[in-house]
């Protein structure tokens, strides 16, 4: 369906709104778009449905004047590759690269960047932003307007996102960054320099998971004083949990099935946890929270799952079916645990459509239902590492492997199941320096 879906969009063709090439998912398949020595590289691309692969692809080169090469020094894999590996988000191609959270060495400038200079240590946004239209100039970057034209986005949605490395052609295609260079469209303003006092294992990390962390917190509204309660404890749901803290939530409920509680246990002594899976005869998680908040419920909710996981049979068979592709059971989980004009966000990735929504009680009680959107990383970026350099924040909390480019589509896998006490992994390539201070050692497959 992924596939058929990038042949129809063929068929349709896309609209004129870019200004950047479109579909340029692997240097192997586009004129002109592999570097002229024949420099080869390693690349983790899509297969197919649940399959994934380490590969030799060419070297990308310059293609238009305001393009980046970077060297690429780390990367890793984020709940939302899981959705490329299902196939959940439509429109990936065979051998299209993946990986949308990099950082790396800038290795060339294309003529009209004047702001970065080879050698210079940088991290890449998640999003292609252009940097100069309606959005791009209020730094909401993960809508520019200018970076993605494809069309059954457009149809779906309304109107589109901005491109994404690694993310499918549904969002421009666009090579990703599990690999040994990147190209960065746009590298002026999509490339963030790292001081010298910020090792790339903590900077890779603005890439996405600080940003959307944060972003989900803020724009939901968590303020002094709150109960949030957060339903999945990855990476993302971690960080919102201690970003959540740290915009002074007084208590954060985490809710999910495995290890990943005793995770966060570990690593904030003072969280509840709530694990679904272990509700006792007539219990829910509503009524859990409602019991464990006052009896009314948290004033926040968060959404750091996805729409992808069904937890009963009736959704299961729905969206097997084709009858939906995105559950309703978080969010009307979400909703009515939410103590009466509370506020639910949604960061989570939903893709389409979803059945049983629960409208009445979203009226009824005036809760304030908010998708949070693909989080826009230019806003908060800047503030974001400065919070790193002081010491408030460290995202090695969430860090437990450190593995190799070589091994990645093992570590796909393995992400996937959550073996191996795996939460966020650090992926090193020939180029990047030995593990800095605090950072996990090595692990091979
Ligand atoms: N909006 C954005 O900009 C943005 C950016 C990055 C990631 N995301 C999305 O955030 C989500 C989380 O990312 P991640 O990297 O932490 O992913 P992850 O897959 O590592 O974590 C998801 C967690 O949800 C748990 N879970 C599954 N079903 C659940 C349920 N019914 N109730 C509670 N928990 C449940 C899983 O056990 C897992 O621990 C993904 O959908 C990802 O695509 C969004
Ligand atoms: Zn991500
Ligand atoms: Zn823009």
């Amino acid at each position: 369906m992924s596939q058929a879906a990038f042949k129809v969009e063929q068929a349709l063709g896309h609209g004129d709104s870019a200004t950047t090439q479109q579909d340029v998912t692997n240097p192997a398949y586009t004129k002109g778009a592999a570097d002229p020595s024949g420099e080869k590289m390693k690349a983790l691309v899509w297969m197919g449905k649940n399959k994934v692969e380490v590969v030799e692809a060419p070297k990308p080169t310059l293609m238009e004047p305001r393009d980046v090469i970077v060297k690429v020094t780390g990367s890793t894999v984020c709940g939302s590759d899981l959705h490329l590996l299902h196939g959940a988000v439509v429109e990936l191609q065979k051998g299209d690269i993946l990986g949308h959270e990099f950082c790396g060495i800038v290795d060339e400038v294309g003529t009209e960047v004047t702001n970065l200079k080879k050698g210079q240590r940088v991290v890449a946004s998640f999003q292609i932003a252009c940097g100069s239209c309606y959005y791009c100039k209020q730094k909401l970057s993960s809508q520019c307007e200018k970076t993605n034209a494809n069309t059954l986005a457009n149809a779906m949605y309304g109107s589109r996102t901005a491109g994404m490395f690694g993310y499918s052609h549904f969002t421009g295609g666009f090579a990703g960054g599990q690999a040994e260079y990147t190209r960065v469209p746009y590298g002026d303003v999509n490339l963030l320099p790292l001081p010298d006092n910020v090792p790339d294992e903590k900077g890779l990390y603005l890439s996405d998971v600080l940003a959307t962390s944060w972003h989900a917190v803020v724009d939901t509204g968590v303020k002094k004083g709150d109960t949030v309660a957060i339903w999945g404890a990855g990476p993302i749901g971690q960080m919102a949990a201690e970003f959540a803290l740290y915009n002074g939530a007084k208590r954060v409920i985490m809710i999910d099935q495995n290890w990943r509680l005793d995770y966060m246990k570990e690593k904030y002594p003072h969280l509840d946890t709530l694990d679904f899976s272990k509700l006792g005869k007539g219990e829910s998680v509503t009524s859990k929270l409602r019991e464990m908040c006052d009896n009314r419920g948290p004033d926040v909710s968060i959404e750091c799952v996805a729409g992808e996981y069904a937890k009963g049979w009736a959704h299961y068979f729905e969206m097997m079916l084709g009858l939906e592709t995105d559950t309703s059971e978080i969010i009307n989980e979400m909703i009515t645990s939410t103590r009466n004009f509370g506020s639910c966000g949604i960061t989570g990735v939903y893709v389409g459509f979803t059945n049983h929504f629960n409208v009445g009680s979203l009226m009824e009680r005036g809760i304030r239902l908010i998708g949070n959107g693909q989080a826009p990383v230019h806003l908060y970026w800047e503030k974001l590492l400065k919070m790193i350099q002081e010491g408030k924040i460290d995202p090695l909390t969430m860090v437990s492997h450190r593995v190799r480019l070589e091994d990645l589509d093992k570590v796909y896998y393995k992400f996937e199941n959550k073996e191996d006490g795996m939460q966020k992994v650090y992926v090193q390539t020939k180029w990047s320096a030995p593990p800095a201070e605090g950072s996990p050692s090595l692990t091979t497959y």
